[in-house]
């Protein structure tokens, strides 16, 4: 028996991020590998492969938690290994606020909420509950064209999952704190951290997990030339 439940377009259509896991239940290593060599078949420029990636599971990934909430809570200011923050302005800005809008909705979080604001940017660094957490990264001297290779492997790594029924939310929020990551699991400083993605079993009965982000129509995105 085969442990896939979906075919490619209902894996992708069905996919959504997962905010609250079922701390205790880990993903069976064998499925975990089956996902990993999947993700590895992402495509690359040139084929080099770029990605490097730091998985932790148990209490590998209890600890790595404790040390970025600790990090938070103590006010230890965040310093990701690049400070180029994307600035979403226009189109971007309302698709940005609706997604929040969207999310917040489901967690019962007023606009003028600022400590249930905080409290859902805490979930991110308790890695929603997640008992496996693995961090993407690529060598420093890549920049952007790179950087898409990455983007790859994360969306095939997150449908190989899902298509086996397992949950898993990119988390652009873990780059804050490059340095807990690197103590914590020994990434090498000549590699720059681009996300992370926690991932487990979803646990149903958190509210976030009711959350559905639409899309837009394909006219928005892509033009059609003849
Ligand atoms: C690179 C990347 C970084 C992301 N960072 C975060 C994050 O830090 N926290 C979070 O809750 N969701 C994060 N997300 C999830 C997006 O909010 C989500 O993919 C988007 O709203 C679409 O929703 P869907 O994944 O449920 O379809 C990230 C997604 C990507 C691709």
């Amino acid at each position: 028996m085969t442990s896939v439940k979906y075919d490619l377009d209902e894996t992708i259509r069905s996919r959504r991020s997962v905010r609250g896991f079922l701390p205790d239940r880990l993903v069976p290593r064998k499925l975990l590998i089956e996902a990993l060599e999947l993700a590895q078949r992402a495509p690359s420029n040139c084929n080099v492969q770029p990605w490097r990636v730091f998985i932790a599971s148990g209490p590998r990934c209890q600890r790595l938690r404790e040390a970025l909430c600790q990090a938070v809570l103590s006010g230890q200011p965040g310093r990701p290994d690049d400070d180029e923050a994307d600035r979403f302005e226009g189109d971007y800005r309302r698709l940005q606020v609706e997604c929040a809008v969207a999310l917040y909705q489901e967690m019962g979080i007023q606009r003028d909420d600022h400590a249930g604001r905080a409290r859902a940017l805490l979930r991110n660094f308790e890695l929603f509950d997640a008992p496996h957490v693995a961090i993407v990264c690529m060598h420093r001297s890549f920049g952007r064209v790179v950087a898409l290779d990455v983007g790859m492997y994360v969306q095939t790594f997150m449908l190989a999952l899902w298509a086996r029924g397992i949950g898993s939310c990119a988390q652009g929020s873990l780059r804050q704190y490059p340095d807990v990551l690197r103590r914590e699991l020994g990434i090498p400083d000549d590699l720059r951290v681009l996300c992370g993605v926690s991932f487990g079993y979803e646990n149903p009965d958190v509210p976030a997990n009711r959350c559905r982000q639409g899309r837009e129509p394909i006219e928005h995105n892509v033009t059609l030339l003849e």
